[in-house]
């Protein structure tokens, strides 16, 4: 019989195991590519659960936050860990439509903008040119961070629009107060605010798209704000990362292809074109959901009153013939960018002005990784496996 373990034969044997693994590690380490299947870090923020194909924040099943709240009310969610009273969601939403406007310099940096600059680009460089309006660098401490992001919250849309405006070659639409945050993108981007139908669709998609615990953009955002950088760099990162095709640039990418097809009849010869050249067919496929994106049942539906609602439902049924093919055939399942690009073309947005509206959502749920990362910080820093040249020396420059 083996001898009962002892504090101090314990002690020594997790020594051993360590020195082991490091030895291994330092030998033959596995790779985890694409961090795939790795869990690096706990989270209060929001719950993905592929085996039940579903998603919480907070706590709060999506659905349920879609059929039941308006945009604002999750946001507040996100950042206060509850839904708001109403007395509480009247404040923030004061707060918020308070600080709308940008400042008259800003507005002329967004003038200067190339025109034919992406969106992205330029709403990448209007939330770094925030940053350099306060010296948070180094200075100011991350409890301001709950601030930084509801002027964040508040200005995109604004910064979004008037660079839509101005590439337009359209005066510019000042924000208005008396409006929520969806019907005053609305109206600064096209002076008028739409129907109900329209509105409820688009504040369903801000609520689908703010927030999906350690995806790409979102642990960037963490990564940055892990060297103790600040918030405004961090939303930066995220940015840059969201743009990214196989990220939230997938709602672009599938509206493009939609087109692309332009016919139902066309639909399934371009589909096994796609497929026989090996390509992506964007708007499918997920690194966590593997049977199905808990948030597309949701996005569908508001698409298709948006369809009714318009008389116009050519891209649903292009759209049907590919996911009926992918999953049948392939058992790839649409995301949700599969059913909420064709739903901002409806709602009358440029393609490239998809992303960008993700951007207004996810600055949220940014925001509370941002935070939740500050409060428990470590430092991220991976390990890699160098697979280069072997050491050697160097040759002097009149020998080489
Ligand atoms: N179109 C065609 N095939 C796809 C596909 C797609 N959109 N998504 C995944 N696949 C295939 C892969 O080619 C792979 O096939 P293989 O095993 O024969 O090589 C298999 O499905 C597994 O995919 P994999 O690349 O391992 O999944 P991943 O977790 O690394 O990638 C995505 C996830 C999201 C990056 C990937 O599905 C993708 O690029 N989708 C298109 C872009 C998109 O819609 N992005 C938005 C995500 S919310």
């Amino acid at each position: 019989m083996a001898a009962k373990p002892t504090k101090k034969s314990a002690k020594k044997k997790a020594k051993a195991k360590n020195t082991k693994v490091k030895k291994a590690a330092a030998a033959d380490p596995v790779i985890y590519k694409g961090l795939a299947g790795v869990t690096v870090d706990t989270t209060e923020v929001s719950k993905v659960m592929p085996e039940t194909n579903s998603l919480t924040y907070r706590g709060y099943a999506v659905q349920d936050l879609a059929a039941n709240c308006r945009f604002e009310e999750v946001a507040y969610l996100m950042w206060h860990g509850e839904l708001p009273t109403r007395a509480q969601l009247r404040k923030f939403e004061k707060d918020e439509r308070s600080r709308r406007n940008i400042s008259r310099p800003h507005v002329e940096v967004i003038r200067q903008y190339p025109k034919r600059a992406h969106p992205m680009d330029t709403l990448r460089t209007s939330v770094s040119y925030l940053g350099t309006t306060e010296t948070a660098w180094g200075g100011e401490p991350a409890e301001k961070d709950l601030d930084r992001a509801m002027d964040m919250l508040a200005k995109i849309p604004t910064m979004i629009a008037t660079d839509y405006r101005f590439r337009k070659g359209l005066p510019r639409k000042t924000p208005r107060k008396d409006l929520t945050m969806s019907e005053n993108f609305f109206h600064m981007c096209f002076g008028e605010v739409p129907p109900k139908e329209v509105i409820r669709a688009f504040d369903i998609s801000l609520i689908l798209y703010a927030e999906h615990s350690f995806n790409a953009s979102t642990f960037t955002a963490r990564v940055i704000t892990s060297s103790r950088s600040d918030i405004y760099s961090a939303v930066t990162g995220g940015i840059g990362s969201l743009k990214g095709p196989l990220h939230g640039g997938a709602n672009e990418a599938v509206m493009h292809n939609l087109k692309e097809i332009r016919t139902p009849a066309r639909a399934e010869k371009w589909l096994r074109d796609k497929q026989a050249a090996g390509e992506l067919v964007m708007g499918f496929g997920h690194r966590v959901y593997k049977q199905g994106d808990s948030r597309v049942p949701t996005m569908r539906a508001a698409l298709e009153d948006l369809a009714k609602w318009k008389g116009d439902t050519k891209w649903l049924e292009i759209s049907d013939i590919l996911q009926n093919i992918m999953v049948s055939e392939k058992n790839i399942h649409p995301n949700l960018d599969f059913p909420a690009g064709p739903a901002y073309y409806l709602m009358g947005f440029e393609i490239d002005m998809y992303t960008p509206i993700f951007v207004m959502s996810r600055i949220t749920g940014w925001a509370a990784h941002i935070i939740e990362q500050n409060a428990s910080n470590s430092l991220i820093r991976p390990l890699s496996a160098y697979s280069g040249k072997k050491q050697r020396k160097v040759k002097a420059i009149s020998k080489r």
